[in-house]
């Protein structure tokens, strides 16, 4: 039986027992370099011999699959952006047979086309038998139930933990995103020890279970398994309390997989274990390129080590974090909880930020709700940032007041920008069922 973090203290998971664990997980570093070599050198024939782009991309940067030698030499050959697959679009980038490929995914990409991503029958199992390491990392066990609210469909989260629950052994529930007061009703009833959501739409299962009168405290749940955007060790706090669960963070990409790239081990809680074994990670700085010694901050890159249908070569993919030594899994290296993307920075007036850093300041405030959106307007040559929060139930007049003066002055010491604090009635920002919207930007677009 898990134990349960209490207020005020965190217990911690126990540890996964060996035999749960896959062959991979007890490789040593030499091992798995010597592993990551001989998939590395794979990976660069493949993709040159079966995807135009990749020996364009490579004849144009005087380099072949056979100047590769030791993993150094990976940083001698180009990178691959989110604009080369929508150059791409649709299956330009798939390396095998379009008849080869089981299924297709799709990010939905705010502006123009979707990116497309494609997988073989082995991909899918392999991308399964990921997302179940991830789920026992997390502290699930073979029996348990798991309530699935990632969206199904072309999006990667859904499909992706579904098969990854049933290769762990457990029962899959799935019930995609939306309905809330359906969700809520479904986990009362089928009792589930699991969720996998994103954490901003936990949150308003928060609110369904407490409309509903039920305490939240009170369910089956153990353990919750959240990514897909940003969220932060405030955010962890505040969720593991209020439901009295783990709450353990997945990172992926669609361009890469899917959920399951990387999963934070539950004894540790300390930064997501990158699963090494089938994906190469790199740092670099976003403005040279240069690639950064583990420790550094820069832009996360992967090079995927056993794809078949869409190899990706050092992808960028914007999120910004470090690499760390592993912990919990001592063979794998860890990354720093991501909390900010590249296309997320906020210039304010010459200061840089991010809206986890806001999600921090206002998670601080006794009386505001973790639910906000940051809405930049600009006046003149100067952009100004408004934050909408949510006050809780319950918090009126004065009081409201005083969150209000109370937040603009940590954002103002910590962060170090002004802005303006519009404090909403509870429910009056708008609830994702997915990815929450954090930022609204209302300047006009740059002259020029
Ligand atoms: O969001 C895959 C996924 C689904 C991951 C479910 C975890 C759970 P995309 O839609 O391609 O794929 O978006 C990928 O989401 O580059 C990050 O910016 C962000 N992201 C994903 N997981 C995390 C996380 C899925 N744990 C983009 N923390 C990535 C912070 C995350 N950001």
């Amino acid at each position: 039986m898990l134990s349960l973090p209490e207020t005020g203290g965190r217990q911690l998971g126990e540890p996964l027992p060996n035999s749960l664990r896959d062959a991979a997980e007890a490789l040593t570093q030499p091992e798995l370099r010597a592993l990551q070599r001989e998939r590395l050198a794979w990976t660069l024939r493949h993709a040159y011999a079966n995807v135009p782009h990749y020996r364009a991309a490579f004849d144009a940067a005087g380099i072949r699959p056979e100047d590769f030698h030791d993993l150094p030499d990976l940083a001698r050959f180009p990178f691959t952006t989110k604009a080369d697959l929508r150059a791409n679009y649709p299956f330009g980038m798939f390396a095998v047979p379009q008849s080869d490929v089981a299924r297709i995914h799709a990010s939905s990409g705010t502006t123009g086309k979707p990116t497309v991503v494609g997988y073989t029958k082995r991909d899918i199992e392999t991308w399964a038998g990921l997302v179940a390491r991830s789920i026992l990392a997390a502290g699930g066990r073979p029996g348990m139930k798991v309530h699935i609210a990632y969206g199904y469909g072309l999006f990667t989260g859904g499909l992706g933990a579904h098969y990854g629950v049933e290769a762990a052994g457990c029962t899959a529930i799935p019930v995609s995103g939306g309905m809330t007061e359906r969700q809520v009703q479904l986990i009362t009833d089928f009792r589930p020890e699991i969720i996998m959501v994103t954490p901003s739409y936990m949150l308003a299962l928060l609110e369904e279970f407490r409309r509903q009168g039920i305490d939240p405290r009170g369910t089956s749940l153990r353990i919750g398994i959240f990514g897909a955007e940003p969220w932060t060790e405030a955010m962890r706090q505040e969720i593991e309390q209020a439901f009295g669960i783990h709450a353990v963070d997945i990172y992926g990409l669609s361009e890469v997989m899917g959920p399951g790239v990387a999963n934070e081990c539950v004894e540790t809680k300390d930064g997501p274990h990158i699963w090494e074994d089938h994906f190469y990670p790199e740092i670099i700085d976003p403005e040279t390129g240069a690639v950064l010694p583990d420790g550094s901050p820069g832009e996360l890159v992967f090079t995927s080590l056993s794809k078949e249908a869409m190899p990706v070569i050092r992808y960028r993919t914007r999120d910004l974090t470090r690499l760390l030594p592993g912990t919990a899994r001592p063979g794998f290296r860890r990354m720093e909880k991501v909390t900010g993307r590249s296309d997320d920075m906020i210039i304010l007036r010459g200061v840089n930020l991010f809206p986890s850093q806001v999600e921090e300041q206002i998670l601080r405030v006794r009386g505001l709700a973790p639910h906000y959106q940051l809405i930049l307007t600009r006046k003149g040559p100067l952009d100004s940032m408004t934050v909408a929060v949510e006050a809780e139930p319950g918090i009126i007049g004065e009081e409201r007041e005083a969150c209000a003066r109370e937040l603009a002055h940590h954002i103002k010491a910590v962060i170090g920008v002004s802005t303006t604090i519009e404090l909403r009635d509870p429910g009056a920002i708008e609830r994702s069922t997915g990815k929450a919207r954090r930022v609204i930007d209302r300047r006009a677009p740059a002259e020029g």
